[in-house]
Formats: structure tokens, C-alpha cells, sequence
């Protein structure tokens, strides 16, 4: 062939390429694993029947997945398997994130339906949507054909805490390419679930009138008692997926301190207002907001794996283990390399324009 053309054929392919590189989409296991969705929904289905705190946990989950390194499952890894016996589940911010049971439940199926194919990554993207759904919250579409993470590393979790102000939190989601709007609809979020009393103790130390009352008075009740309880994040709905958080705060009954600065701070009161009489926008922007979280750095095309076990990397990928922590504070960035514009259909690998 003329070599000039030979060049345009090429530079045609190679375009076409990039263009099916962007491998996440709705439906990516249609075709590869008919029903892995509706197993997953089924699985979210029987384990909520009995327990309808799993939205929470998995919300939570999904969070501290996609902050760290990506949507990439490597929240899921156990310490034990890992080169340096540490792995996300070590650090600070881990304790109480739950549901990991779930997950080995939803992927022992897919093992079983499909072996290899469904990413755990996507697991936790979709047993989440199917949660918000259960609980009340919006029903979304949202794509899938991440992959899972070679590296858990406790050394990498830097996530907000929840004494921080509204703009010291909002760093944290400006580096990840969220903004304001986004970060006040994903900490709605804090609509279900519980915290530990532990977490907001500094609030109860004295009443400096940011927390109504009553439950200042309740709630320093429920905390003196030992253990470190928990109580409701939002106390009016706290199973359902709905803009009460937003109404509470207004009536300075948000319990942890970032949530109850959301409502006063004056970047966001105005968010909150919003939210708080409009149910529909809520929902709307908390969906959209859910889906942007699942496109955080997600692993894709020919990199990562798709894990036989949601708590343990492949025996084959043994040697891309991570080494032993570094100082790194703040964490090294770029935490992985960029992405390849290859594409996961063979058809369109051509050897000699690899690398
Ligand atoms: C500034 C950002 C955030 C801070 C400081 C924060 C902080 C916290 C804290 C301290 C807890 C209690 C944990 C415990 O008691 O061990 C919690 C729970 C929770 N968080 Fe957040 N969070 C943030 C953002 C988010 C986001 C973006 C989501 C999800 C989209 C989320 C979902 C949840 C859920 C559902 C719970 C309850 C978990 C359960 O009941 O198991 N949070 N969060
Ligand atoms: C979470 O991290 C803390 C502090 O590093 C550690 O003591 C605790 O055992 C971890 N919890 C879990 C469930 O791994
Ligand atoms: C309320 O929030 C929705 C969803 O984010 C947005 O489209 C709408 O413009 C907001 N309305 C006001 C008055 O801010």
C-alpha cells in the first residue's frame, strides 16, 4: 500500500479508536452478562426487605470508594491481602463503612451466572442506584464497564472530615472536579444513615445555639452513655432518600457540624433553601450528582482487572501490588497513569500502534 495512504487508514482507525475508548455505558453488560443488573437488583431487593439502613451503608461505601483513587473498588480490598497487610479498610475515615457482606453476595452470583465479567467496581455503582431507589430516592440509568484497582493503599484516603467549613470541604470536592452545587447535593446524602456521637462531640461540648434546643438536649442525653452510640443523621426520615435533610438544617437540626453549616454558611443557604421546598430538584440533582460521583477516575479499556474477589486482587496481578506506605502528605498525584486510548473490542487493535 502507498504509504500516505496507509497513513490515512491509519490516522481513520486510530480516530475510531478514541472514539470507543470511552468504554463506560449504560448497558456495557448487556451483552457480556444478560441480567447482571437485574441480579444485582434482586440481591439489593432481599437484603433491604430485612434491613433498610443498607442504602446508608452503601452510599457511604460508593463515596469512599470513588474519593480514593477512583471508582475502582479499592475500598473492598481486606488488609490481609495486600503485600503490606494494610489496605483503604486501615484508615482513619474506614471505620463503620458496611455492606462488604452485600457485595460478596451479589458477585458470588455473577461468578456463577457470568465468572470474570462484572467488575466490582460496577457492583457498588449499581447495588447503590438500586438502594436510592428502594429507599425512595430517584431511579437513574447509569453506566457501567469500570474496572477494579490494582493498589489499596491506607496511605491514599484523604477524605473531608466533618468538622471542617464549608470551604475547607469544598477543597476536597474541587479537587475531584465537583463543585459547590455538587458537594451540597452529594451531602445530602446525609438524608439516611447514622453517625457516631463521637464525631459531633465538639457541638455538645456547649450550647453556642447552632443546634436547636431540644435536640442539643436529646441528643447530649443519648451521647452520655457509653460506647460511642450512634444516632440518626437526619432525625425526621432517617431510612428514606428524600430533601428532609435539607428541611432539618433549616431548623438547625443538622447533627454533624458540616452539615449544619451547609444551611448558614452563605455560599450554600441558598442551595439548601432550594432543596428544602423542592423535592423534584432534589432528586434531579441528587441523581445527576450520583452518576458524576460513579465517573470519578474510573478504570477503564485494558487497565485494572475485573476481580474474582471483591476483597482480593487477582493471584495474577500479585507482583503490581503496592510497596510499603511512603510519607506522602498530600498523597502523590498522579496516583495512576493516564488513561491508553485503547478499546476492549479486539477488532480494532492493530499491534503495530501499540506502544
Ligand atoms: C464533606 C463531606 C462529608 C463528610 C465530612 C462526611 C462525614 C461523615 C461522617 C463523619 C459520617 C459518620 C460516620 C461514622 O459514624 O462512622 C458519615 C456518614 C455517612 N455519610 Fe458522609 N460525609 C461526607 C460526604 C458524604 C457523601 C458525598 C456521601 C454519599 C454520597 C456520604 C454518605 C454518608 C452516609 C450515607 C452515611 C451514613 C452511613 C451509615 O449509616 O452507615 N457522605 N459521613
Ligand atoms: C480503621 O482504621 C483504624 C485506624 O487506622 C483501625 O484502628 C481500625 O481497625 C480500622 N477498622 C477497620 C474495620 O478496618
Ligand atoms: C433549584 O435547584 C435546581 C436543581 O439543582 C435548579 O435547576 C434550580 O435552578 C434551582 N432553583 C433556584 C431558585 O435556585
Amino acid at each position: 500500500m502507498d504509504k500516505k495512504i496507509m497513513l490515512l487508514f491509519l490516522c481513520c482507525i486510530y480516530h475510531q479508536h478514541t472514539i470507543v475508548s470511552s468504554a463506560l455505558q449504560v448497558g456495557f453488560y448487556g451483552n457480556k452478562c444478560r441480567g447482571a443488573e437485574s441480579i444485582v437488583q434482586q440481591e439489593v431487593q432481599r437484603w433491604f426487605s430485612t434491613d433498610r439502613s443498607i442504602t446508608a451503608a452503601l452510599l457511604r461505601m460508593y463515596f469512599h470508594d470513588c474519593f480514593v483513587r477512583g471508582c475502582d473498588a479499592s475500598i473492598l480490598i481486606d488488609s490481609k491481602n495486600t503485600q503490606i497487610k494494610q489496605s483503604e479498610k486501615d484508615a482513619g475515615p474506614n471505620q463503620s463503612v458496611r455492606g462488604y457482606e452485600l457485595i460478596d453476595r451479589i458477585k458470588s452470583r455473577l461468578e456463577a451466572t457470568c465468572p470474570m465479567t462484572v467488575s466490582c467496581a460496577d457492583i457498588i455503582a449499581l447495588a447503590t442506584r438500586d438502594s436510592v431507589a428502594l429507599g425512595g430516592g430517584p431511579k437513574y440509568s447509569i453506566s457501567t464497564g469500570r474496572r477494579d484497582g490494582l493498589v489499596s493503599n491506607p496511605a491514599d484516603v484523604n477524605l473531608p472530615g466533618p468538622s471542617l467549613t464549608v470551604q475547607e470541604a469544598l477543597k476536597f470536592f474541587t479537587n475531584k472536579k465537583f463543585s459547590l452545587n455538587d458537594m451540597v447535593t452529594l451531602l445530602g446524602a446525609h438524608t439516611v444513615g447514622n453517625t457516631h456521637c463521637s464525631l459531633f462531640q465538639d457541638r455538645l461540648s456547649r450550647f453556642d445555639g447552632s443546634m436547636d434546643r431540644n435536640l442539643f438536649a436529646k441528643l447530649s442525653r443519648t451521647c452520655a452513655a457509653r460506647g460511642d452510640p450512634s444516632v440518626s443523621l437526619d432525625q425526621s426520615t432517617s431510612f428514606i432518600v428524600d430533601n428532609e435533610f435539607f428541611k432539618q438544617t433549616r431548623l438547625k437540626k443538622g447533627i454533624l457540624k458540616i452539615d449544619q453549616e451547609l444551611a448558614s454558611d452563605r455560599s450554600t443557604a441558598g442551595i439548601v433553601a432550594n432543596f428544602s421546598v423542592n423535592p423534584k430538584a432534589f432528586e434531579q440533582a441528587f441523581a445527576n450528582a450520583l452518576i458524576k460521583l460513579g465517573n470519578t477516575e474510573v478504570v477503564e479499556g485494558r487497565l485494572g482487572e475485573i476481580r474474582k474477589n471483591c476483597r482480593a486482587f487477582n493471584p495474577s496481578q500479585q507482583k503490581r501490588q503496592p510497596l510499603p506506605p511512603r510519607k506522602s502528605f498530600p498523597p502523590r498525584k498522579p496516583k495512576r497513569p493516564p488513561p491508553r486510548n485503547v478499546s476492549p473490542r479486539p477488532t480494532f487493535s492493530i499491534p503495530f500502534l501499540e506502544p
